[in-house]
């Protein structure tokens, strides 16, 4: 499976499924990298593993519309099978991403349908919440509203700060995305009509990171 990850800056979540890809674990060739930010960490990450890096700013375009239809037709170039939004800090305009519904995933540090947005750690401090996680999703029109496909849960403990909590989600994170994308691109998992199938039965709720089976004994 031929796939572009999007990043917008660090590229943590770009660098796990780099790694898992180079140690086997994944069915995957990630056949680019593209940022709107041209210092992105993530498009140095890029070069250093013989990755296409492709930066395309938004400055000098019309509008939000006429930027994505450029990015997607510089996507579409490398023929990807699957799009990963991995810190890709734009909203995406639904007529350019409409050709690649059910192929484009994201990954969001919150348990969605809770905080959509920024700043889910300081929300869900401020929300007095005993849990926080990260959601992996199909991208639809609606910021961070497409069907959840799996998501990872973490305690907020008492001493708990936005950095702390962030940290320690972080690597749950790297674990979920990979998860996800190991099971879309053996084929279990899939859009339809705007539901997530596993092994071809509607998901009526979100997988949970731990009852995911590891990517090793997936591909075993
Ligand atoms: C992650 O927290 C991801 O969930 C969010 O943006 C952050 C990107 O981090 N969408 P990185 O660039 O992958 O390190």
């Amino acid at each position: 499976m031929r796939v572009v990850v999007l990043a917008s800056g660090r590229g943590s979540n770009l660098e796990a499924l780099i790694k898992a890809e180079r140690r086997g674990e994944l069915p995957i060739r990630i056949v680019g990298v593209v940022s709107d930010k041209r210092h992105a960490r993530a498009l140095d990450l890029a070069r250093e593993n013989d990755i296409p890096a492709i930066h395309l700013g938004a400055r000098g375009f019309a509008d939000r519309q006429s930027y994505d239809l450029a990015l997607f037709g510089r996507i579409a170039d490398l023929q990807p099978d699957m799009i990963v939004l991995a810190g890709f800090m734009r909203i995406l305009d639904p007529v350019a991403f409409a050709p690649w519904l059910g192929r484009i995933i994201n990954i969001h540090p919150s348990l969605l349908p809770l905080y959509p947005g920024l700043h889910t750690h300081r929300r869900a401090l401020e929300a007095g919440d005993r849990k926080h996680g990260a959601s992996v999703h199909f991208v639809t029109a609606e910021l961070d509203g497409g069907p959840v496909i799996a998501q990872s849960v973490i305690d907020i403990l008492g001493g708990d700060t936005e950095d702390t909590l962030a940290s320690r989600l972080l690597e749950r994170e790297h674990r979920l995305l990979v998860a996800c994308v190991g099971l879309l691109a053996s084929g279990r998992l899939a859009w339809q009509a705007g539901s997530v199938l596993l092994d071809g039965v509607v998901l009526t709720s979100p997988l949970r990171f731990e009852d995911l089976p590891p990517t090793h004994d997936k591909l075993a």
